[in-house]
């Protein structure tokens, strides 16, 4: 009894053992150069999207028309095209050096989202820990942040001139 006691505490506190020392001797990829540790990229994505589960659905309370767009099209050129880029450009330096890397939003380029709003939205207002995607929610209001959202969601389809505001 004692001994199968003793097997039990040695296996759960082995792995955790092993892991310190991982950490402790500089194991963890910390630069964003690093490559990524085998099911990193996996784990951060389900953690989002059980987070986001319950909003992914959540309809625009604003139409996506010229204004929404346009006022979205001037946010995107105010607060993200840093990171998220502009069309026909390539990646910003700041982009360049980030992990997990920016994805380039705006046609052409191959980053453009098929996420419904409701998951842009989310995002937007609330970030996305460890990654460099800040959240919104004290900078932007929540008109804003849907008028952004919209913007992004309709890319593909903007009213003539809209996409072509956006430039450094
Ligand atoms: C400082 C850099 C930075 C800024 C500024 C920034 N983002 Fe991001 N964003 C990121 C990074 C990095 C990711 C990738 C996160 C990941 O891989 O999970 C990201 C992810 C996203 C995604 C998810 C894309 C996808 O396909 O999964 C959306 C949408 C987004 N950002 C929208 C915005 C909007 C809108 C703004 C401006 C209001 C903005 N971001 C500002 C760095 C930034």
């Amino acid at each position: 009894m004692k001994k199968s006691i003793l097997i039990f505490v040695a296996g759960v506190t082995t792995p955790i053992l092993f892991a310190w020392l991982f950490i402790c001797v500089g194991g963890m990829p910390v630069a964003t150069k690093s490559p990524p540790l085998p099911f990193e990229r996996y784990l951060a994505k389900t953690a989002l999207h059980a987070a986001l589960r319950s909003e992914v659905n959540k309809a625009a309370p604003l139409a996506a028309d010229e204004i929404n767009l346009r006022e979205g099209a001037r946010i995107y050129t105010q607060n993200c095209a840093g990171c998220h880029g502009f069309s026909n450009a390539g990646e910003s330096a700041m982009a360049k050096g980030m992990f997990p890397p920016p994805p380039q939003l705006l046609p052409p380029n191959d980053g453009v989202t098929d996420d419904p709003v409701g998951e842009t939205y989310w995002k937007v207002k609330n970030g996305i820990r460890l990654t460099g995607m800040p959240g919104f929610s004290d900078s932007l209001t929540g008109k804003q942040l849907w008028q952004v959202s919209l913007f992004l969601a309709h890319v593909n389809q903007l009213p003539p001139g809209v996409l072509e505001s956006v430039k450094p």
